[in-house]
C-alpha cells in the first residue's frame, strides 16, 4: 500500500542517523530483533548471545500495533480553506505549550537503573523485559505516525504539522528511554528492523482520531496510576523508570488534550448516531484488548504490587470518565456487569491460549478454536450492547485542554 510505503521511508532514515535510535551505543549488547511478543528469543538473547538475534515478527491480536491512514483525506481535513471549524487560535496556543517543551531535560538516567536492573531476576526479570519491549513498541508506533502527519500536513496546516512534529519528538524520547532501559538488561530493541518489518494496520483518519485519542489518555491513566502506588508505596520500586512517568504522563495527558481539539474541529466525527457507535466500538476494543493483555501477565503487576484486575478497572473507569467529555457515547464500565464480562473474556481468552499449547495438529487446534472464539465473540457483543452513556460536550467553548492530576 502507497501510504504504508510513504510511512516507512523517512522513519527508516530517522532509525539510522538518530543518536536515540542508533544501536552503536549498545555495541556491547545484545540487539534483539523482535517484535514484543517473540519471547523466547529474549530468553536466548538474555543468556548471552552475542549476535543479533533475529526473527519472524509475530503478529497477533493484542500486540502493540504500528498505525498508517489516508494522508489524503488527512490533508483536506486539516485544510482551513475546506474546514471552517478549525479554530486556529487553539491549535496556536496548543503549539505554543508543545514548543515550551517541559519535559526537555526529564529523561536523564543515572546509575540506579543498571544497578536496578542486575537485582531483578527469576521469572520478574523476563517478565520485566517483556514490559520495557511493549511498552517501547507502543511509543514508537506513536513516534512513526505523528512524524509522518508531521510531514504529510507541513504544506496544508503548518501549525497542526508542527504539532505532530513536536508530539513525535516525545514519542521518540519514550521509546528510547524504554529502549535505554532494555541496555540495562543487556538487550536492545532494533527500531529500525521493526519499522521496516512491521505490519501496518490501516484506519481511516476518524478512526485514528477514535483510536489515538483513547490511547493517549489511557497511557496518561496507567502511568500516573503506576507512579501514585509506587510513591505510596516504596518498597515495590525496584526499577527506576516508575520514578519518571509523572511527568512523563503529562506529555500523554498533553497528547490526548491535543486529539480532542482535532475532533472538536471534525464535529461530524461527533455528532451523529454512527460517531455515537464508533465511539462505543473503539472503547470497547481499547479496553478489552489492556485487560486481556494484563491478564496474561499478572506477574508484572503483582511484581510491583498491584493487583492486575484492580489496577485495569482503576484505569478504565477513570479513561473512561476522561474519555466521556468527549465522545458522544461511551459504555457503561462502573457497571459491574461490564466487569463480569470482561472477567468471562479473560476465561476463554486462557482456554484459546491453553489449545495454542497443546500438541494437537493444527486443524485440529482451530477446530477446537471455533466454539471458543464464538463464545469471546458473544460476550464482545453483549458488552457492546449494554445500554451505553450519552456523554460529549454540546458546548465546545467550555472544554479546554488542562493537566489532570
Ligand atoms: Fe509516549
Ligand atoms: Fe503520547
Amino acid at each position: 500500500m502507497a501510504t504504508e510505503m510513504a510511512l516507512v521511508k523517512p522513519i527508516s532514515k530517522f532509525s539510522t542517523s538518530s543518536p536515540i535510535f542508533s544501536n552503536s551505543r549498545y555495541g556491547k549488547f545484545t540487539t534483539v530483533r523482535m517484535s514484543s511478543t517473540s519471547q523466547s528469543t529474549t530468553k536466548a538473547a538474555a543468556k548471552g548471545g552475542k549476535k543479533a538475534a533475529k526473527t519472524a515478527i509475530k503478529e497477533t491480536l493484542l500486540a502493540p500495533r504500528f498505525y498508517t491512514t489516508d494522508f489524503d483525506e488527512m490533508e483536506a481535513l486539516f485544510n482551513t480553506e475546506i474546514n471552517k471549524n478549525l479554530n486556529q487560535s487553539e491549535f496556536e496556543a496548543l503549539l505554543q505549550e508543545f514548543k515550551t517543551d517541559y519535559n526537555q531535560t526529564h529523561f536523564v538516567r543515572n546509575k540506579e537503573f543498571k544497578e536496578a536492573a542486575d537485582k531483578i531476576d527469576g521469572p520478574l526479570r523476563q517478565i520485566f523485559v517483556e514490559f520495557l519491549e511493549r511498552s517501547c513498541t507502543a511509543e514508537f508506533s506513536g513516534f512513526l505516525l505523528y512524524k509522518e502527519l508531521g510531514r504529510r500536513l507541513k504544506k496544508t496546516n503548518p501549525v497542526v504539522a508542527e504539532i505532530f512534529s513536536l508530539m513525535s519528538r516525545d514519542e521518540a524520547r519514550h521509546a528510547g528511554f524504554l529502549n535505554k532501559g532494555l541496555s540495562d538488561f543487556n538487550l536492545a530493541l532494533d527500531l529500525g528492523f521493526l519499522t521496516k518489518a512491521r505490519k501496518y494496520t490501516f484506519f481511516k483518519p476518524k478512526f485514528i482520531f477514535y483510536a489515538t485519542y483513547l490511547s493517549e489518555k489511557i497511557g496518561y491513566w496507567r502511568y500516573i496510576t503506576i507512579y501514585r502506588h509506587l510513591k505510596e508505596n516504596p518498597e515495590y520500586q525496584c526499577y527506576p523508570i516508575f520514578k519518571y512517568f509523572e511527568n512523563w504522563c503529562q506529555d500523554e495527558n498533553r497528547h490526548g488534550d491535543f486529539f480532542s481539539a482535532l475532533l472538536k474541529a471534525q464535529p461530524q466525527f461527533l455528532n451523529d448516531w454512527k460517531a455515537k457507535l464508533w465511539s462505543r466500538f473503539f472503547c470497547l476494543s481499547v479496553y478489552v484488548t489492556m485487560y486481556l493483555n494484563d491478564c496474561q501477565r499478572t506477574a508484572f503487576y503483582e511484581g510491583i504490587g498491584l493487583n492486575t484486575k484492580e489496577f485495569d478497572m482503576h484505569v478504565i473507569i477513570e479513561t473512561n470518565r476522561t474519555t466521556a467529555r468527549i465522545f458522544p457515547a461511551v459504555l457503561d464500565v462502573e457497571n459491574p456487569e461490564f466487569k463480569r464480562r470482561l472477567d468471562k473474556m479473560v476465561e476463554i481468552n486462557e482456554q484459546l491460549l491453553a489449545v495454542g499449547e497443546t500438541s494437537d495438529i493444527p486443524l485440529v487446534k482451530n477446530l477446537k478454536r471455533i466454539p471458543l472464539i464464538a463464545a469471546l465473540a458473544s460476550e464482545l457483543l453483549a458488552a457492546y450492547l449494554m445500554p451505553p452513556i450519552e456523554s460529549g460536550s454540546v458546548d465546545f467553548a467550555e472544554f479546554e485542554p488542562q493537566l489532570v492530576y
